[in-house]
Formats: C-alpha cells, sequence, structure tokens
C-alpha cells in the first residue's frame, strides 16, 4: 500500500510514458495542510517538456486522474491535489496493519547487506559516559531501524581497551594502587588511580616515560603487564554489562582495540609497501596534504601504535570479516577530524570501500549548559541516573496505578525508556541539556507518554473484549473522524525510510510522538467503547495503532507495556 507509487503509475501513463514512475515518485509532495488534499503534485517542471503552461496540464491531467483510491482531484494553480477515497485507504491499512503485526513498515531496500555499527565503545578502566551512553542507545536504534530495511546489522562494541593510558594506569596501581579496593569499586578506583599518575606527573614527568614502557611492555606480550590489563578489563567489563543490561542491549562483537594488537604490523607494513608512510619528528605519519587534512599519526617514536592504527586495522578487519554494505561509527562529533582522517588514509591505500564508511556524529549531553566532563568530578554516573529514572517512574505509578501487578518491571520499562527517548528525540547532532524531571513527563514529547498512549489503546481493547483474530473486513464507517489517525499510520514506512537513510532515529521518535498525540485526540473526541455500527471498525483501528506504537517504540530501543 503505497499510493505514491500508486498516483506515480497513472501519472506515467498519463504522461506518456514521458517520465519515469519512480521521477514522480518523487515529485509528489504531501501538503503541510491536510485540507489541502493527502497529496500533491506538481507540474512546473512538465511545462519546458510538454511546451504547456504548467496551469494548463494541472488542469488537462486532473480531467483524467480516475482512481477508485482517490476521491476527488482539486487544481490549484499549477498543483493537482489529490484526496484519497477515506472508506477504501483506511480499510486497506486497516486491514494490512492486523495482518502484517509487528512486520508493518518493513523494507526491503537493505537486501541482506551486512551493516557494522561500531557503537557505545566506552574505556576500559573510566566510567561509562553520558557520550557512551549516547552512542549506545543511537547505534542501538540505527541498528534496529537498519534491520527493519533488509540490512544485517552487527553491532560493535570497539571498547578502548588498548593504549598508553593502560601504561600510565599500571605503573599507578604499582606505585598506589590496592587489590582490595579495586576489587570492590574497580571503576571508581581506578579512575582514582588514573587522576592520581596525572597529579604525579606534573611535578615528577618521569612517571610519564614509565607509563610509555608499561605500555610498550603491554604491546610486547609482557605477561605482568597483560595480567594487570586484563583484571582491569575484566572489572570494567563486569560494570558496564550491569549497563547494558538496564538498556537491554546486546552487541555481536566485543572486538575492542586490544584485539586489533597483533593485525597493526599488516597495516604498517601495507602503508609502506603503498610508499605512504613517512617520518615526521621521528614518527611515522601519513600526510593527508592534499586532503587538507592534518597527518595522521600511525607509529610514536618510540614504536607505540596509536588509536588511529588500531582503526585502520579495524576497518580491514571489518572489511574482509563482514563484507559490509555500510559500515557505521556512531562516535561523538569531537571526533570529527579522526574520522575525516582514517577514511582519507585508507583512500589512499586504494581501499574504494572506505566511501561505505560513515562517521554517525552527535552532540554533547549538558549539564547545566555546560558538557560533562570525566576528569573534572563533573559527571553524572550513568548507572545511578538510570536507577533514580527508575525510581520516579515507579513513584509515579505507585500514584496512578497503585494496583498495578508487574509494578517493578513496568517501572524499568519507563524509567530506562524515558532517558532512550529523551536522548533519542532530537536529531542527533543537537546537544541535549541532561534533565530526569523533563525525561520522565507523562505529557508533551517524552518516552512515558507514547508508553501510556499504548497502555490508554491497550486498556480499551481489553475493556470492549476486542479480539483481533475474529474479525472480517466488512467495516461500517465513512472514516472520516478516523483519517488522521489513518494518515499517520500509513506514514510509518516512509518515517523509517528517512531514519535509515539519515541514520538519524529522530525520524522514528517524532513518529511516534504524532501517532500519539493523533491518537489521543481521537480518543478524546470519539466514544471508541460506545456500542454502534462504527465500533468494529473503530477498535480495528485502536488495535492497528498499539501495533505501529509497539514497532515504533521497540524500533527507538523502548518496551511498551500493556498497563502502567
Ligand atoms: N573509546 C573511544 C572513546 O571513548 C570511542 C571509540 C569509537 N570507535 C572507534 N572505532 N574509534 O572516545
Amino acid at each position: 500500500m503505497n499510493f505514491k507509487k500508486d498516483l506515480a503509475a497513472i501519472l506515467f501513463e498519463l504522461l506518456d510514458q514521458e517520465i519515469s514512475a519512480t521521477e514522480l515518485e518523487l515529485m509528489i509532495e504531501k501538503p503541510k495542510n491536510q485540507e489541502l488534499g493527502d497529496l500533491a503534485f506538481p507540474c512546473f517542471t512538465l511545462a519546458k517538456l510538454k511546451r504547456k503552461s504548467p496551469n494548463l496540464i494541472a488542469q488537462e491531467l486532473s480531467e483524467k486522474l480516475h482512481s477508485p483510491t482517490f476521491e476527488k482531484v482539486e487544481v490549484v494553480g499549477a498543483y493537482l491535489n489529490i484526496f484519497l477515497n477515506k472508506k477504501t485507504v483506511s480499510e486497506e491499512v486497516v486491514i494490512e496493519i492486523l495482518q502484517q503485526q509487528e512486520k508493518y513498515g518493513a523494507l526491503e531496500f537493505g537486501k541482506g547487506g551486512q551493516v557494522t555499527i561500531d557503537m557505545s565503545s566506552p574505556n576500559i578502566a573510566k566510567p561509562f559516559s553520558m557520550g557512551h551512553l549516547r552512542s549506545t542507545v543511537i547505534g542501538n536504534s540505527i541498528a534496529l531501524i537498519v534491520e527493519k530495511c533488509g540490512y544485517q546489522p552487527i553491532k560493535i562494541n570497539h571498547l578502548g581497551d588498548w593504549g598508553t593510558q593502560f601504561g600510565k594506569l599500571i605503573t599507578s596501581y604499582q606505585l598506589w594502587g590496592d587489590v582490595e579496593k579495586v576489587k570492590q569499586n574497580p571503576i571508581k578506583e581506578l579512575l582514582t588511580l588514573y587522576i592520581k599518575f596525572h597529579e604525579e606527573a606534573e611535578t615528577n614527568p618521569s612517571l610519564e616515560d614509565q607509563g610509555r614502557s608499561w605500555f610498550k611492555k603491554l604491546e610486547d606480550g609482557d605477561e605482568q603487564a597483560l595480567s594487570l590489563w586484563q583484571w582491569f578489563r575484566d572489572e570494567s567489563l563486569k560494570e558496564f554489562s550491569r549497563i547494558y543490561e538496564l538498556l537491554n542491549v546486546e552487541f555481536d562483537s566485543l572486538a575492542g582495540e586490544a584485539f586489533y594488537n597483533d593485525k597493526m604490523d599488516r597495516i604498517v607494513q601495507l602503508l609502506e609497501e603503498k610508499q605512504l608512510l613517512v617520518e615526521s619528528n621521528q614518527a611515522q605519519v601519513v600526510e593527508l596534504t592534499e586532503e587538507q587534512l592534518p597527518p595522521c599519526l600511525i607509529k610514536k617514536s618510540d614504536g607505540a601504535t596509536l588509536y588511529a592504527t588500531r582503526d585502520l586495522a579495524a576497518a580491514l578487519y571489518r572489511k574482509e570479516n563482514y563484507n559490509f554494505a555500510l559500515s557505521l561509527y556512531v562516535v561523538g562529533h569531537e571526533q570529527s577530524l579522526h574520522f575525516k582522517q582514517l577514511i582519507a588514509v585508507l583512500e589512499k591505500m586504494g581501499f574504494d570501500w572506505a566511501q561505505k564508511m560513515h562517521h554517525i556524529p552527535f552532540g554533547m549531553m549538558l549539564k547545566d549548559g555546560k558538557k560533562m566532563s570525566t576528569r573534572k568530578g563533573k559527571v553524572v554516573l550513568l548507572e545511578e541516573v538510570l536507577t533514580e529514572s527508575i525510581a520516579m517512574a515507579s513513584h509515579s505509578i505507585e500514584e496512578k496505578n497503585p494496583n498495578l501487578a508487574n509494578k517493578a518491571e513496568v517501572a524499568k520499562q519507563v524509567g530506562v525508556g524515558a532517558v532512550i527517548f529523551h536522548d533519542l528525540k532530537n536529531n542527533r547532532m543537537n546537544d541535549i541539556e541532561f534533565s530526569l524531571e523533563d525525561m520522565l513527563r507523562f505529557e508533551g514529547e517524552t518516552g512515558p507518554y507514547v508508553q501510556y498512549s499504548y497502555a490508554r489503546a491497550c486498556s480499551i481493547l481489553r475493556k470492549a473484549n476486542w479480539d483481533s483474530e475474529l474479525q472480517t473486513a466488512a467495516y461500517n464507517n465513512a472514516w472520516d473522524k478516523e483519517w488522521k489517525v489513518v494518515s499517520v499510520l500509513m506514514e510509518f514506512s516512509h518515517s523509517i525510510k528517512r531514519a535509515c537513510e539519515n541514520f538519524d532515529p529522530s525520524q522514528v521518535a517524532k513518529y511516534v510522538v504524532d501517532l500519539a498525540q493523533a491518537f489521543n485526540k481521537y480518543y478524546a473526541e470519539v466514544k471508541i467503547l460506545e456500542e454502534n455500527a462504527e465500533q468494529q471498525s473503530r477498535l480495528a483501528l485502536v488495535d492497528s495503532v498499539t501495533v505501529v506504537l509497539k514497532e515504533g517504540l521497540r524500533l527507538l530501543g523502548l518496551e511498551a507495556p500493556k498497563e502502567m
């Protein structure tokens, strides 16, 4: 059911097959105001081809444009405004949704291509930051959206588990560390040690050398260094996995930076063969002058590799192992330069697949208008945020629906959903102000609002003893009061397509808010539970709304409690 496509096919014939149906479909617009029609076709660009005025073309087309799906066609200047037949179209839409259930809105253009998604990727031994939360929830939603479009997503947690900072951490641990303390509170304790290292290094610069040499040992496979590193990594992952469990996010791969330790020689060798490596201040770099980028640092003077070296190895590994159709990196915009350099180096190496790599940047999470940073103690710990959000959700359930059976589970779904939705509802490039009160509001554009609308729709169906299995298509309704809701339902796959093309979950977030609003307005105007001739069709519509709201929420990574 794609009415734009239907219209394009008819226009294709009416215009003597001179413009392709695909092109025509792209020309079809959706009027801002529904009173002007459901679809609009501007005739300006046809004037040259047909050597007639656009207004005349519109007039002539309108006389020939007939289809059972169109109720009427109006000409306004050079525009054809088309009104869909509410009854035919609504019944078609509702039946399609009820038949397809959660498959409704699915697209096929991804056709099984694999999409690697580099997401979350926190740094071991440091707190999971708001930036990592953003990467996790945006990445997870993009994975669900690309999957809905036919791709196969591969979620990779490129853990920051390698690099000079581990040399520093080992140094610091050996000087001031305490096994028991680290065991009790790993990330907090390791962070303290890391901060202490930097404080002490200000007055004792030799510490930096010790740090570098420990990292060198780590890269060379020194046993003592490796076992400490492994321990720090395991303990950190234990903490991170609690957060992933709360967020309901799983990964297909945990191959972090360390995984590429034995794969970097090959990269360096390839760069040498292609004569791309030059020496600069005793370090090895790839010059990117033509690309107007600063040189990409590949190897330090002591032979140690860098973040970029590991990313080069990772990109090649992903190409060879997943043969990706797209390779996405969901990482904050402050790393834009790094990804530009990465892609540029790969292109210089002659890998044309580098064009399939996309950095998916996002803005910062602010607290009182300022960046949250790990170093200065200003950081809001994510686990605390989630726990607090769940507590607040639980409090409001206690007020609104004290007899709810599975209160704890619903509080989790609502509390966590609120945090995720707050992150996804705006274009990802916007900075967002962190506010638990805003996230948890039951009105406005929030997760709880959409979930609540879903629960309300479910409750109507329960009260009416509605059984969607038993319904036939013989609905008795003119569908005019329902039209707004139906028009939004029709748009589902368009919003998914836009979200996929722009790697932008906010398209789906805005969509579910629109649908919830349209539904709530309808609910306020129409007595759905009143037994009358229209009731069957109305309940079928409410059922379709539940199907689409639930699926929309799922694509964002939110659950949909049936009662709350
Ligand atoms: N661990 C890095 C950080 O926290 C993010 C890694 C992003 N992914 C990548 N392939 N570089 O800043």
